[in-house]
């Protein structure tokens, strides 16, 4: 059977072929995961995906340093400056304060740069630190869904990262997991002395997922997976 939703490819290889070409357009996906486990190279390969697709890309970060990650991310080939320079990518550091008046004032400077550089994708990075600015579940929420349908609004594909020490309590602490459309786990977990990388699909709405654990590599051109190798802890 066709599927009528249209897709917007991640940016990881091997990824795609897994859930039918992509992430569903327009829609919110969480990336979750303990420290190191690569959401934020994940995060910005998307946008760079997205720039090889005319699909220019926002970053808002709460925690990573401009010239920290752009220095990172040159280590893959992506030159983030060259991006911005040619409008195509915007780096917005930010403080979940200055987050939470985007939800009362309803843009503001970030909806001026995603009008600017007419951006179709999206990231926050990490939707955990803009969750901590309310205090009880309940409130945490209602301030995501305000912020999820911020993004609706704007058209864009939208990635979250999540963290935690570990990726499913990181699920819990985001209070928001029937809220997003897909969640995608990393991991980076030890066993028997051997840390090993491995990515899973927990859901995908409108998409039939592959039920097991695979096989993630980051190497000179970021992140891959391997979908023929299943990681068993
Ligand atoms: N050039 C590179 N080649 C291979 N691996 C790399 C390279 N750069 C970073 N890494 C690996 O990626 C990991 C960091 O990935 P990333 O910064 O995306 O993690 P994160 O999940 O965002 O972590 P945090 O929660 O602390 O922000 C590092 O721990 C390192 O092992
Ligand atoms: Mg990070």
């Amino acid at each position: 059977m066709t599927n009528h939703l249209t897709r917007v490819s991640t940016g990881v290889p091997g990824l795609d072929p897994l859930v039918k070409g992509g992430f569903v357009r327009d829609s919110i996906n969480l990336i979750a995961g303990g420290t190191g486990t690569g959401k934020t190279i994940f995060a910005i390969q998307f946008l760079v995906d997205g720039i090889k697709h005319n699909e220019p890309g926002v970053y808002i970060t709460f925690e990573e340093k401009k010239e920290k990650v752009y220095e990172n991310m040159l280590e893959f080939g992506w030159d983030l400056e060259k991006y911005e320079k040619q409008g195509k990518f915007v780096f917005l550091e930010y403080t979940p304060e200055q987050v939470r008046k985007i939800l009362t004032e309803g843009g503001g400077t970030v909806e001026y740069m995603i009008e600017k550089i007419k951006a179709k994708r999206l990231v926050i990075d990490s939707i955990t630190s803009f969750c901590m600015l309310y205090e009880d579940a309940l409130t945490q929420k209602e301030a995501a869904l305000d912020l999820f349908n911020l993004i609706n609004k704007w058209n864009c594909t939208g990635l979250m990262t999540s963290r935690d020490i570990s990726a499913e309590e990181s699920i819990i602490s985001a209070a928001m997991e029937f809220e997003v459309d897909s969640i995608i786990l990393l991991y980076h977990v030890r066993n028997k002395g051997i840390r090993t990388r491995a990515l899973e699909i927990l859901k995908m709405r409108g998409t039939k997922i592959p039920e097991k654990t695979v096989a993630l590599d980051i190497n000179k051109k970021g992140i891959v997976i391997n979908p023929r190798k299943i990681i068993i802890f």
